[in-house]
């Protein structure tokens, strides 16, 4: 039985991505840190059906540990300190989590299982402000965030591995992707929140950043199937997973606040702690070799992700 190892089981995409492998026959195992106050809210409907380890991507010894015990014919490295944001105020950290723990990770399991296919998730935070006709999946990269740099250092530390030992280590470079499960200080889940709660009248203001920002927003459980058919293909490539269109934070807001009949002119208001010291203007992806090196397609538009998360934040307020 194919057995797939996880770290960051416990975010959106780790815990979409346990969904789909468990659906799809495998034998699912998770690395989860320590915390004072596990919340597993994201996969406590699986928690009979996945094998949680102790263990942090800080952590050397804990990874060889895992590693050991589960000897997993797919590793999936998602664990990171994934928000942007924070990343100004943590640069260090996030290199080290994102950045020198996917090494660790990749070394790990050189070590142990070198037969393993690994997949990094990789981000279009790497390309930075480049136009969105000028990139490829082998570049070029400008990032501009600690988080962006972080990632490139993953990206092309899993490119070494694979030139030099041999390893399959594939990345996924994805675009934005979204869904009610994801963090709510992200802008896509902080609107759709922001709007379930301005129609129940629990706030009057939503203070945002930059609402010219523009994004290439796909729905979250799609962009998990990318990722396991990135580790089924005959040998380790970097592939963008992206949708192909982009819209500006502004047209979330409309089309999150009229989902719910507000106007989002009444609501959000611009607030300087919300902008970043370095923006990315604008993202979008092309999907054309994920379609046609993995057979991906998107399946949700933007419209209807937006419609799916205002709903299910209305419904979660309501409960
Ligand atoms: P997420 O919801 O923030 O999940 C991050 C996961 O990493 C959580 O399970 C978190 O554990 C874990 N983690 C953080 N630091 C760790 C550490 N030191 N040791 C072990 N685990 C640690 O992120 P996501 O949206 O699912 O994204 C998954 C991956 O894809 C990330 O690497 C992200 O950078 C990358 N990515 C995301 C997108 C996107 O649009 N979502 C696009 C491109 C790339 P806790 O639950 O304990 O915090
Ligand atoms: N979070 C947030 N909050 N972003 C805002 C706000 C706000 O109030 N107002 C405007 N924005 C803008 C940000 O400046 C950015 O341009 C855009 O909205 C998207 O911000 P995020 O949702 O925080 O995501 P991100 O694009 O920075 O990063 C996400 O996508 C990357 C892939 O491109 C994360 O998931 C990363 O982990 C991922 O790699």
């Amino acid at each position: 039985m194919a057995k797939a190892l996880i770290t960051g089981i416990t975010g959106q995409d780790g815990s979409y991505l346990a969904d789909h492998l468990l659906q799809l026959g495998y034998e699912v195992h998770g690395i989860v840190r320590r915390s004072s106050s596990p919340n597993p809210w994201r996969i406590a409907h699986l928690e009979d059906r996945v094998t949680l380890w102790d263990g942090d991507m800080l952590d050397m010894a804990s990874l060889l540990q895992v590693l050991d015990a589960v000897r997993p014919t797919e590793i999936y490295n998602l664990a990171a300190q994934s928000f942007v944001g924070r990343s100004w105020r943590e640069p260090v950290y996030t290199a080290e989590v994102n950045g020198v723990g996917a090494l660790r990770l990749f070394e790990a399991a050189r070590v142990l299982v070198p037969q393993a296919r690994i997949y990094q998730a990789s981000t279009s935070e790497m390309y930075g402000n480049l136009p969105s006709d000028t990139i490829t999946a082998r570049g070029p990269f400008a990032p501009r965030s600690p988080y962006g740099n972080a990632k490139l250092f993953a990206h092309t530390s899993a490119v070494n591995m694979r030139e030099s030992h041999g390893q399959f280590v594939a990345c996924g470079i994805l675009f934005n992707h979204e869904s009610p499960r994801r963090g709510e200080e992200f802008v896509t889940r902080k609107v759709t929140r922001g709007a379930a709660l301005a129609k129940l009248g629990r706030i009057r203001e939503l203070p945002m950043g930059n609402l010219e920002a523009r994004r290439d927003w796909g729905w979250a459980p799609d962009y998990v199937r990318a990722m396991h058919l990135l580790l089924q293909h005959d040998e380790p490539v970097d592939v963008m997973v992206a949708t192909g269109r982009s819209h500006s934070v502004r047209e979330l807001c409309e089309a999150a606040f009229s989902h719910v009949g507000l106007d989002y002119r009444d609501v959000v208001t611009k607030d300087p702690r919300f902008f970043r010291p370095a923006e990315v203007d604008a993202l979008l992806g092309d999907p054309t070799d994920a379609e046609r090196l993995l057979g991906w397609k998107p399946q949700v538009t933007f419209e209807e992700m937006v419609r799916r998360m205002v709903d299910a934040d209305l419904a979660d307020l309501q409960g």
